[in-house]
């Protein structure tokens, strides 16, 4: 890690001597010989670094950042981001980790037009703060989940709370329950649910004997009416419910292990909604039937969308209940079959086998430190799970990032930084390699990152490279410790190169997206602490910082002239262009959906390009869903110096 770094200063420090004349001729004039004091010198200096990392020299090789101030009324914290088939960027904050606008039910989305003059804020109908989402095969957005309730810290806990397991036992109805239902104990203390809740029929089933009612059941997160020690209670017992008569008042009723003054955890909602590109606005689709705050959605091959882990209504995490959305009836079903435990956010892939997953080890924040952290495959028919070995620092997973290293068809995953468990401050520089397709697939080991690293943005980019950027070395960016970095990971070398640094720290709650013209934009950025010491309280990072990688410094972008709008998988594409003969490769390249450094939804395909006449190529899109996933795809061109096109989007049907 030292040697990179040293390197690239060395690097830098170099350039700047053999161009030091230069530079010199340039600034003595202007700032020297008028005020010879120390903040000229500096200003001498900031000089010569902006004429230094703007240069054609440096770009060539670094690329380089530019910061985008957008108007205050259009400054959104950017939990989530995604890249709609418009070419426009979705920003979802929700109420944006902001206790006082989730208080105000103020819940915020923009819409981000790069192209400009079209940006604007979306009513957003939930809090979707902590959602996770997926794009469905007709280009909308799923997103599903975020936040009921925000945390209450150890000690700040006012009210005995906790979950209460309601049961009906009446097979032939339901019941709705409003917010505020009252709960009695059987020594008489009360308690009242924070939100409103349904408890389902029971469910009879027939038996030899007769009939067989299993009593249904929902959970709710109740409060005590008085404050203090004085609603807690250690003890499992069974509760009534204030207003029920007759046989309801028998068949309905409370259970709760226990009520306390602990620590309250962010609690989960099961609203969803589809962001509708076109209409530019959210329609609500089925609830889950699940409340999940950190859920992943992973999307599969057939166009169904797997919601797994998360926290539930109480603030507990979801022991394995994972369900499956289908597109073509808008609605969740309970999986029982794909019972399975991961931590929040887990990244999981779809691999080019179908019904396998790979889960890598990332993920992003809750869950004990000793279940389900290690990667492996895991195979959905029989509900299986295969671990892999070899990760190193497997302890430090947490706020790792993911993401398949180069093209799809080569199905290799890189695992990226990451940190340890909960608000610990130890962090790592791994980088770890794993190829799927070997026959007993291990993480084998990657160059190092120039710096331990939490929350790492990984962005894939049409010339198979990716850009590692962002992150900071402790929790949530403490101690001021925000990394001002970025490096170039080399699939086909598996080696890593310094590019040029972001000047915006950016660690939890960031992300990083490649835009259809090969920049990368990246945005967000959530620190605890704004100074040194860690005393002052951090504003969320509302600055955006565009990426331009250094291949759009080396020639003009090959053009695509004219590309089909829809195609078909395992169908040839012809696309037009007037640089046919310095085409080398093209790629499909899935638009991101970031969070919380995860992001399942990046992937490059590649193309096999055959060359017809007069400026035409023939792209064979691959049959396999596997590895094209219906949806909207990029469509870049590269020509042999590494250059991409500007993007056309692709409708993969
Ligand atoms: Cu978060
Ligand atoms: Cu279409």
């Amino acid at each position: 890690m030292k040697s990179l770094v040293q390197s690239r200063v060395r690097g830098v420090v170099r350039w700047i001597r053999t161009r030091r004349k230069l530079v010199t001729l340039v600034t003595l004039p202007t700032f020297l010989l008028a005020v010879n004091v120390p903040p000229a010198v500096a200003l001498v200096a900031d000089f010569e670094h902006d004429q230094l990392i703007h240069s054609a020299d440096y770009t060539a090789q670094y690329g380089r950042w530019d910061v985008i101030d957008l108007p205050e009324d259009l400054q959104v914290n950017a939990i989530h981001a995604a890249l709609l088939p418009t070419g426009k960027l979705l920003i979802v904050a929700g109420s944006g980790n902001d206790q006082a606008s989730f208080d105000a039910g103020t819940f915020r989305t923009l819409l981000y037009d790069p192209a400009g003059g079209q940006s604007r804020l979306i009513p957003t109908p939930s809090d979707l703060f902590c959602s996770g989402h997926a794009f469905l095969p007709d280009g909308k957005l799923l997103v599903a989940g975020g936040t009921q309730r925000y945390e209450v810290l150890d000690g700040k806990v006012t009210k005995a709370a906790g979950g209460m397991v309601v049961k009906n036992e009446n097979p032939d109805k339901g019941h709705a329950f409003e917010k505020g239902t009252e709960f009695v104990a059987p020594d008489g203390r009360k308690y009242k649910a924070t939100t409103a809740f349904t408890v389902p029929p029971a469910v009879k089933t027939i038996i030899p004997e007769g009939a067989k009612v299993t009593p249904s059941q929902t959970t709710v997160f109740v409060e005590s009416e008085t404050d203090g020690p004085a609603g807690v209670t250690a003890k499992a017992a069974q509760y009534t419910i204030t207003g029920l008569a007759g046989p309801d008042a028998n068949n309905l009723y409370g259970l709760a292990q226990k009520l306390t003054l602990d620590k309250q955890d962010f609690q989960g909602i099961a609203d969803t909604y589809e962001f509708d590109p076109v209409a530019e606005r959210y329609v609500k689709v089925g609830d889950m039937v699940e409340k999940r705050w950190y859920p992943s959605l992973v999307g599969l091959p057939g166009g169904d969308v797997l919601a797994v882990s998360g926290l539930d209504g109480t603030g507990t995490i979801l022991p394995g209940q994972n369900e499956v959305f289908d597109p073509s009836t808008k609605r969740w079903t309970e999986r029982p079959d794909l019972f399975r435990y991961f931590p929040t956010y887990p990244a999981l892939f779809q691999t080019a086998v179908p019904g396998r997953l790979f889960y890598s080890g990332s993920n992003a924040g809750y869950g004990p430190a000793d279940a389900g952290r290690v990667p492996g495959f895991w195979n959905l028919q029989g509900n299986t799970f295969e671990p892999v070995t070899g990760l190193r620092d497997p302890d430090l997973m947490e706020t790792s990032g993911s993401a398949f290293a180069g093209p799809v068809q080569g199905q290799k995953v890189i695992v990226v930084g990451g940190g340890g468990v909960g608000e610990s401050n130890r962090s790592t520089t791994r980088i770890d390699v794993i190829d799927l397709k070997a026959s007993k697939p291990t993480f084998t080991p990657g160059p190092g990152l120039p710096a331990p690293t939490r929350y790492p943005n990984v962005v894939q980019l049409p010339n198979d490279d990716l850009l590692i950027s962002n992150g900071s070395r402790d929790y949530r960016g403490k101690g001021q410790s925000d990394l001002l970095l970025a490096s170039l990971y080399h699939p086909s070398t598996n080696t890593l190169s310094p590019a040029a640094d972001p000047t915006v720290g950016r660690d939890y709650h960031a992300e990083g997206i490649l835009m259809p013209n090969g920049q990368v934009m990246t945005l967000g950025g959530n620190a605890l602490f704004s100074d040194p010491a860690d005393t002052k309280t951090a504003k969320f990072e509302k600055r955006l910082e565009i990426y331009t990688p250094p291949y759009l410094f080396h020639g003009p972008q090959p053009v695509i002239t004219t590309a089909p709008t829809e195609a078909k998988l395992g169908t040839s594409m012809a696309v037009t262009t007037p640089d046919a003969g310095a085409i080398a490769a093209a790629r499909l390249i899935r638009p991101s959906a970031a969070t919380h450094a995860t992001d399942l939804e990046q992937r490059s395909v590649i193309l096999p390009v055959a060359k017809g006449s007069g400026g035409a190529l023939d792209l064979r899109i691959p049959g396999d869903p596997t590895i094209v996933p219906p949806g909207y795809y990029m469509l870049f061109l590269v020509d042999k110096a590494g250059v991409p096109s500007v993007a056309k989007w692709v409708h993969v049907t």
